[in-house]
C-alpha cells in the first residue's frame, strides 16, 4: 500500500517538478520518500540553495514558513496545516520587543523554532547545529536568547557573553529525567549516551554528547561504540537504526513522540501534491526583516 504511494508520489512530483523535505523526526513510510532527509539546519541550506519551483516540507510550520521565507518565489507546501510546534508559539513579537528594550546593548539570537514575526524582531537565526557558534560570532556581550531556554543554557557552556533566555522549551525533551539517565546508565554500562540539546539542563549535563539530529547521526557514524541511548524524539531511532545496522539503538526512558512532527501520514503528501495543498504564505513585511536574521545565520555558520 505504502509502495503503491510511494509510486504515486514519484510520479506527482517529477510532473510539479516538486523537492520533497523531510524533517528526521518524520513517520519512517515519510523519511522513505524524501529527496533531503535532515535536520533544521540541512533543511534551511537547501530550501536556500536548491532551484525546485515546488518544495513539499514534511515537518512542523516553522520549517515550512522557514522555506518560504528563504525562497519567496517557491510555492512551498506543508501536507498538514496542523503540523505545529508549540515551542514556537511560546514567543511573541511584543514581549521580545520589551525585552530588547530592557537590554538595550544586546543582540538578539533567535532558534529556528520560532514564528516569522519573532524571527522578524531578532538579529540573527540558529538552530541547535549552530547555535554555539552563531552566539559566539555575534557582535555583542550580551545575547537574549529565544524561544529554547535548555538549548540557551546549552550554549552558555561554550561562552562567557551574558545569555538572557526565553522561558520556552520543547515539551517532548522536557520529559526526559535524571531518574531515566540513571536507572539507563545502569542498566546499559557499555552504551554512549547521547541527547539533544532541548533536553533539561541536568539530563544534558550527564549526556557524553549533545547534538542536533544530524549530528546524532554523524556521532553515531562515527563513534566506537556498539550500542548508543539517544534522549531524542523517537522518530530519529528510524533513521539511526537504518544506516548503523550493525550498532544498537536504544531510547532513553520511555519513547517520547512529537504531535506535529507524528501528524503527517503519506496519503497527505499525495493530496498535498496533487491538490497544491497547504501553500505556507508570509506576508514581505514580515518576512523582509526575517530573511535577514535566517540569512545571517547561513553566513555565520
Ligand atoms: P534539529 O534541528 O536538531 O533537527 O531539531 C529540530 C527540532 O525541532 C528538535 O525538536
Ligand atoms: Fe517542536 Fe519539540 Fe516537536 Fe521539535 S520535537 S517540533 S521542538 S515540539
Amino acid at each position: 500500500m505504502n509502495e503503491d504511494r510511494a509510486g504515486l508520489i514519484a510520479a506527482l512530483k517529477k510532473n510539479k517538478n516538486a523537492l520533497i523535505l523531510v524533517h528526521n523526526y518524520q513517520r519512517p513510510e515519510i523519511q522513505d520518500i524524501a529527496d533531503v532527509l535532515g535536520d533544521s539546519l540541512d533543511l534551511s541550506r537547501k530550501a536556500a540553495n536548491d532551484d525546485h519551483p515546488v518544495i513539499v516540507f514534511c515537518g512542523v510550520h516553522f520549517m515550512a514558513e522557514t522555506a518560504k521565507i528563504l525562497s519567496p518565489d517557491k510555492t512551498v507546501l506543508l501536507p498538514r496545516l496542523n503540523a505545529g510546534c508549540p515551542m514556537a508559539e511560546m514567543a511573541d513579537p511584543e514581549g521580545l520587543k520589551r525585552l530588547k528594550a530592557e537590554h538595550p546593548g544586546a543582540k538578539v539570537v533567535t532558534y529556528v523554532n520560532s514564528t516569522a514575526r519573532v524571527k522578524a524582531e531578532s538579529d540573527v537565526c540558529c538552530t541547535s547545529a549552530n547555535a554555539v557558534s552563531v552566539v559566539k560570532n555575534i557582535d555583542a556581550d550580551t545575547v537574549i536568547f529565544a524561544p529554547d531556554r535548555n538549548l540557551a543554557s546549552w550554549v552558555q557552556r561554550f561562552t562567557d557573553k551574558k545569555i538572557i533566555p526565553w522561558d520556552g522549551f520543547c515539551y517532548v525533551h522536557q520529559r526526559f529525567t535524571v531518574d531515566e539517565v540513571r536507572k539507563a546508565r545502569e542498566a546499559h554500562p557499555d552504551a554512549v549516551f547521547l541527547v539533544h540539546p532541548e533536553c533539561p539542563k541536568e539530563v544534558a549535563d550527564l549526556a557524553d554528547e549533545v547534538r542536533s539530529t544530524s549530528g546524532m547521526l554523524r556521532f553515531a557514524g562515527e563513534t566506537a561504540s556498539p550500542k548508543i541511548i539517544v534522549g531524542t524524539e523517537e522518530g530519529m531511532l528510524y533513521r539511526l537504526k537504518k544506516e548503523n545496522p550493525g550498532k544498537i539503538f536504544l531510547t532513553l526512558g520511555s519513547a517520547k513522540a512529537c504531535r506535529g512532527m507524528k501528524t503527517t501520514h503519506i496519503q497527505d503528501v499525495v493530496l498535498a501534491l496533487e491538490k497544491n495543498r497547504y501553500a505556507i504564505d508570509v506576508p514581505e513585511s514580515v518576512a523582509a526583516r526575517a530573511r535577514l536574521a535566517l540569512e545571517r545565520m547561513l553566513q555565520y555558520a
